[in-house]
């Protein structure tokens, strides 16, 4: 029997501010009725300055490695997810691995938008069938309230901070573990969701900055299309390579970007509601950090079981896309 990869501990971390819908009314042009009924978000957190994105991701990280019983030195590896690091280098995975103390790990960011904690797991998931006994801990960890343009209500009222974290290891037991993952990109919709500025592609000067080059910049609408048509395809994609049917998915993990993406997707799929984590209400759309998040708090509630089959899925800019089939 081969070794196989589950997850034996989660953790998530929020910042302490909370920013309501009737906040946002105040900021720009919009209304709570808007925001809930477009999008089904009512909260989201914004982190502040004490609060940087590897606070976050380390506060994560300790609450899984708590629930693993797992140590610091134990860790062989740290990858992060994210696209809004505390800085260009070193990567948030350094600073983390330095604020656990985890000496032996290695550490990298992985930048693949809202699918980066996807995208993590799958790697860990390749070093871990080589050697089962690896203890890897991938993050989804994001600051995105400082990327976004509190002007712009197309994208201010979607998202939000947080971070959430997993610990992985091998396992033999039967029917336990990742089944498959599976990574997408298409490079050439790159527009319709991008920071343009702040790179190395130019300099950053102050006219950039005037045109709000720095910020989120989103094609709402575009987007939601092609996250609709990708997210179902890659459902398929990985239920068929698994082996299973839609009836046989236990629980669907997607990406909380928008309700509505979300509920199309439980309809293509055919799933009751029950099958579907949603917590997008009270934390908005928070990139890579999303999906760790909804994993920890199902799993905190009691609701995921050795042996259950779920389905993961991920959309967002680049356009990167990823699904994931999981015996818990
Ligand atoms: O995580 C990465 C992937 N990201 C996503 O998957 C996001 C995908 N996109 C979406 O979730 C949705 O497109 C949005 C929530 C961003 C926008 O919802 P929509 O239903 O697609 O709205 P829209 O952009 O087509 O705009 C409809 C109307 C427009 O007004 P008019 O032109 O019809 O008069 C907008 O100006 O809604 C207006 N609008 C707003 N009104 C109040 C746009 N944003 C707001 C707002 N409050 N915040």
């Amino acid at each position: 029997m081969p070794a196989r990869t589950i997850i034996i501990g989660t953790g998530s971390h929020l910042p302490k501010k909370i920013l309501t819908n009737q906040d946002l009314e105040k900021i720009v042009d919009t209304s709570d009725e808007w925001i809930r009924t477009r999008t089904g978000i009512e909260t989201r957190h914004i982190s502040s300055d004490d609060e940087p994105n590897s606070f976050l991701a380390t506060q994560a990280a300790k609450k899984a490695m708590e629930m693993a019983g797992v140590r610091a030195q134990e860790l062989d590896l740290i990858i992060v997810g994210t696209l809004t690091p505390d800085m260009p280098m070193p990567s948030v995975a350094c600073l983390v691995q330095k604020e656990l103390g985890a000496r032996k790990a290695g550490a990298f960011d992985l930048y693949a938008t809202c699918s980066g904690f996807l995208y993590g797991l799958s790697i860990a998931d390749k070093f871990i069938r080589d050697n089962r006994r690896l203890k890897i801990l991938v993050i989804g960890s994001e600051v995105l309230s400082k990327r976004v343009n509190w002007k712009d209500r197309n994208t201010c009222v979607i998202f939000g901070d947080g971070a959430g974290a997993a610990i992985v290891t091998g396992t033999r037991e039967p029917n336990r573990g990742i089944v498959s993952s599976h990574l997408h990109a298409d490079g050439s919709l790159w527009e319709l969701l991008a920071i343009r500025g702040l790179g190395t592609a130019q300099e950053v000067t102050a006219e950039q900055l005037e045109k709000g080059w720095q910020y989120i910049e989103m094609q709402g609408r575009e987007v939601f299309k092609n996250a609709v048509r990708a997210l179902e395809s890659v459902s398929w994609e990985a239920l068929e390579s698994a082996g299973w049917h839609s009836e046989d998915i236990d629980l669907l993990v997607a990406h909380q970007a928008n309700i509505r993406i979300i509920e199309f997707l439980r309809e293509r799929l055919g799933l009751s509601k029950d099958k579907v984590f949603i917590n997008i209400s009270k934390y908005g759309n928070t990139s890579a950090a999303s999906i760790p998040i909804a994993l920890d708090e199902a799993n905190r509630a009691g609701m995921l079981h050795p042996g259950m089959r779920l389905l993961m899925v991920a959309f967002g800019g680049g356009f990167t896309w990823a699904g994931m089939t999981m015996r818990w």
